[in-house]
């Protein structure tokens, strides 16, 4: 049995643009990089193809990830501080420090941070980091370094572990691009499992943290659907085939949320089914249809107290949630300006999700302009219970 996850463009009437309640935390027209002195690439350095595609959040500080899809992203992995004025665009600081970024180009040194699509804080306060060893991939596509998992202490901004994936769990294309920490299996932090998307050679990689062994697992259902890989945002079109990239986790009912991007489908599986080691040959997986939604997406989150999941669809610049234990459905912001492409969001304990809004079409189509903003850490409150709480909201104002 499935449900379709509504937000049609009807309902989208009834609100006005640029109005629901939703707060602005940064902005930038392009990022800014707090670079060392005598940087040598500082000349090859091209903020308008570094765009931000992971997002982690901690008490003093937000993670941010970008990716080398292009040539001149100067670091992969920065933090900014969390408290600075609200709406402002602080420089990003490479993370852990540019010791750990590899030049982007010329000699390559695997044990520095290559591309780094998105990273999760587990309980002990060190963020995984998941490192694709894809340069260039919306151009080239060279991997240059075996895609790795690097485990800092955000106390100490010391890598405490490295995970490095053997071939025998890629495909000559794996593009290894989002994780979800699970702690509640085998314990937390280092007994950890971590599934893993692989976006280009559509499956998930599970790694388990204590046994220190990892396997893959496929299935069409991770496949991009050729009916849905054109994006529509804002009247710029593009079109890109991409798999499984949107994964979250329910502890709660022991269950994993994913979606490929060119697909208006949200689909889950059992953990248990992740877990319990390598697919037999031919085995099914218990696969089940979620919902299917207005259009294609990239982020998920769910909260871990009621199990509500949060997604985005791409082509109503909305964000929107559904429980999957109540059926509860809701239209928590729409806005054609501030949420365009969500790259990452990250429900948080206050209640609010937070959200990467990127424009990335324009970074795609190579239409973006540094006179313009481009990209904006939103946080939207979810404490709207109906769409009528928001008109009424509106209607009030
Ligand atoms: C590679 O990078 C690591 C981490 O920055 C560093 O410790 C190591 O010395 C580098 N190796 C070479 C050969 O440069």
């Amino acid at each position: 049995m499935w449900i379709l996850l509504w937000i049609s463009q009807v309902s989208l009437w009834t609100l006005s643009s640029a109005t629901v309640h939703l707060d602005v935390v940064n902005q930038w027209n392009y990022l800014s990089f707090d670079l060392p002195y005598h940087f040598t690439y500082a000349s090859e350095i091209r903020l308008d193809n570094t765009v931000f595609t992971g997002l982690e959040i901690s008490d003093d500080r937000i993670f941010i990830a970008t990716p080398r899809l292009r040539a001149g992203v100067p670091a992969t992995l920065s933090t900014i501080p969390r408290h600075v004025p609200p709406g402002s665009g602080p420089t990003l600081s490479a993370y852990p420090s540019w010791q750990l970024h590899g030049p982007m180009r010329g000699n390559v040194n695997c044990s520095q941070l290559i591309s780094v699509y998105r990273m999760k804080m587990d309980s002990c306060h060190r963020l995984w980091a998941l490192d694709s060893g894809v340069m260039d991939s919306l151009d080239e596509f060279t991997r240059i370094c075996q895609p790795k998992l690097v485990v800092i202490d955000t106390l100490t901004d010391q890598i405490v572990r490295t995970v490095i994936f053997p071939n025998g769990v890629l495909r000559p294309s794996s593009l290894l691009t989002n994780l979800v920490v699970d702690e509640s299996v085998q314990g937390t932090c280092d007994s950890s499992f971590i599934y893993m998307t692989d976006t280009a050679a559509p499956g998930l990689v599970v790694y388990d943290g204590l046994k220190d062994q990892a396997w893959r697992l496929s299935h069409p259902t991770m496949f991009p659907d050729p009916d849905h890989s054109d994006y529509n945002i804002n009247g710029e079109t593009f079109t890109l085939m991409d798999g499984v990239v949107g994964i979250t986790h329910s502890p709660r009912l022991a269950t994993v949320y994913y979606q490929p991007l060119a697909t208006d489908r949200i689909y889950s599986i059992p953990t248990s089914s992740l877990t319990k080691g390598p697919p037999a040959e031919f085995e099914s997986l218990p696969i089940s249809l979620v919902g299917r939604k207005s259009s294609q997406g990239i982020a998920l989150t769910c909260s871990p107290f009621d199990n509500t999941l949060y997604f985005s669809p791409l082509q109503e610049t909305s964000v929107a949630s559904w429980n999957p234990l109540s059926n509860q459905q809701h239209l928590l912001a729409y806005d054609s300006e501030r949420l365009q492409f969500l790259t990452d969001m990250r429900w948080q304990p206050d209640g609010s999700v937070w959200c990467l809004s990127t424009r990335f079409q324009r970074f795609f189509l190579r239409t973006a302009s540094s006179n313009e903003i481009n990209l904006r850490i939103i946080r939207v409150p979810t404490h709207f219970h109906t769409l009528d709480d928001i008109n009424n909201d509106l209607i009030y104002k």
